[in-house]
């Protein structure tokens, strides 16, 4: 079962912040936000849509069609319930399982989801397939310097580890009081593997607060938390 599908777990993510205010209850929505194409009249995916924020961003800024998957029935459910719109369809469907019709998308968008994907160069592969000439991928993953050590935690002494950093793979995590799956890639298996994939890097950014959150936010200050890249199809 993906673990938003669990009741307790479903019921924690509802408690944060990008839960309870959308876009601009999330950290990276002012670093994220600029990296946006012009949507107008565009096809847009998002893969691994949770509540369908990015959707409803999408559709209110005139795209001709959305499509929003995810793996879990009850992150969807919230989509249907919070971010309905018209031309935004909503489908379960892991990111694996997609067919990735050919030249389909102008925008490919994923926000906090690759890291939960084992074989990252498959989904490039798949998004470059599906994307038209021209068009954009956009994601954000978590930073390597975040998902590099094995316990993913501050040290009792206040630094965060960077550990088993050229040992990619899969860790093991706690998030929001559970025990969560988790894949780690270098920055390299994430930058290079775009261009070996025939992506032109267009922008990347390290999350970091804004100004007026940053004294409320220490821990964001030590180290980032994700890695935002915005790549386009030549
Ligand atoms: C942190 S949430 C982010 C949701 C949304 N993108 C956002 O930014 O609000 C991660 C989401 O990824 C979904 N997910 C994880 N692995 C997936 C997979 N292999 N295929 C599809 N969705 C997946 C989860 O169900 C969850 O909804």
């Amino acid at each position: 079962m993906n673990q938003y599908d669990h009741p307790d777990f479903f019921a924690e993510y509802a408690r944060m912040s990008r839960s309870q205010y959308g876009l601009h209850g999330a950290g990276e929505w002012h670093q994220l936000e600029p990296l946006f194409p012009d949507l107008a009249g565009k096809a847009v995916l998002d893969l691994g849509c949770g509540y369908g924020w990015h959707c409803k961003y999408a559709a209110d800024r005139g795209a001709a069609s959305v499509l929003g998957i995810d793996q879990s029935e009850r992150m969807l459910g919230e989509a249907i319930r919070r971010n309905t719109a018209a031309y935004i369809e909503y489908r379960v469907c892991s990111i694996g399982d997609y067919d990735y019709p050919a030249e389909a998308f102008d925008l490919v968008i994923s926000n906090l989801v690759l890291h939960y994907i084992e074989d990252l160069d498959a989904v490039y592969r798949q998004v470059h397939r599906t994307l038209k000439a021209g068009g954009t991928f956009l994601f954000n993953i978590e930073h390597p310097t975040f998902t590099a050590g094995v316990r993913q935690q501050f040290a009792p002494d206040g630094t965060w580890p960077v550990t088993d950093y050229y040992y990619p793979g899969e860790r093991t995590t706690e998030f929001l009081g559970y025990t969560v799956k988790k894949y780690h890639h270098t920055l390299t298996q994430i930058l290079n593997g775009l261009l070996q994939c025939g992506f032109a890097i267009e922008a990347v950014e390290e999350a970091m607060p804004p100004a007026e959150w940053q004294s409320q936010m220490p821990e964001e200050m030590q180290r980032p938390m994700m890695l935002l890249v915005r790549a386009g199809k030549r």
